[in-house]
């Protein structure tokens, strides 16, 4: 498969600008761009946090699994934000693994996240409690370091250089990927 005909998934904590960062990156790449909760609220009328507080985190997890597979299945090749804890679900992982996207962490520290999540104006389920979400954070980054590539997001950093980052390390990704062809 080639580099330009795979999906590119981004991850990383609630709060680390994924949704922003892919929007940016879509557009940087000439391709769609897809946020799963998004979808989400799409294919079910209903708000991820709504789906938790009312059915649980496991049918939200269904949800999230079935738009993700969706996408996947379906789209032509592009930027998909994904939530927070999709990533962590090792069918997820299988899931985008098996359709060869590229996978982008977006590694923000904790207090940049939780700064960002508390003065949203849309409540997350998972960080309404700081301590919580920290051990949350810790726990979930063994998974996010799965993905291939990883970026650093920091306080000053704006979105297009987050994306212009991952521009280039995609090409890098993509000049390697068709050496290995050659060869
Ligand atoms: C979640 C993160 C949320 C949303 C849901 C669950 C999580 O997305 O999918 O509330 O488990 O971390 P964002 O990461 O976009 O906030």
């Amino acid at each position: 498969m080639s580099a330009s005909s795979r999906h590119v998934v981004i991850t990383g904590f609630m709060g680390a600008g994924k949704t922003t960062v892919a929007r940016a990156l879509a557009r940087k790449i000439f391709c769609a761009v897809i946020d799963l909760d998004d979808l989400i609220r799409e294919r079910t009328g209903r708000t991820p946090q709504e789906i938790i507080d009312e059915d649980g985190e496991h049918a939200f997890r269904e949800h999230e699994g079935e738009a993700l597979r969706a996408t996947l299945e379906t789209s032509e090749p592009c930027v998909i934000a994904l939530g927070g804890g999709a990533w962590i679900i090792e069918s997820n992982r299988a899931l985008v693994n098996k359709h060869e996207a590229f996978t982008v962490w977006l590694d923000a520290p904790f207090e940049l996240c939780w700064r960002r999540v508390t003065g949203a104006n849309i409540q997350r389920p998972f960080a309404r409690d700081r301590e919580k979400a920290i051990l949350l954070y810790d726990k979930r980054r063994e998974f996010y370091a799965q993905a291939t590539l990883r970026v650093e997001v920091s306080e000053g950093k704006d979105p297009e250089t987050v994306a212009a980052e991952i521009v280039c390390m995609l090409s890098e990704v993509a000049i390697k990927m068709n050496e290995n062809l050659r060869n």
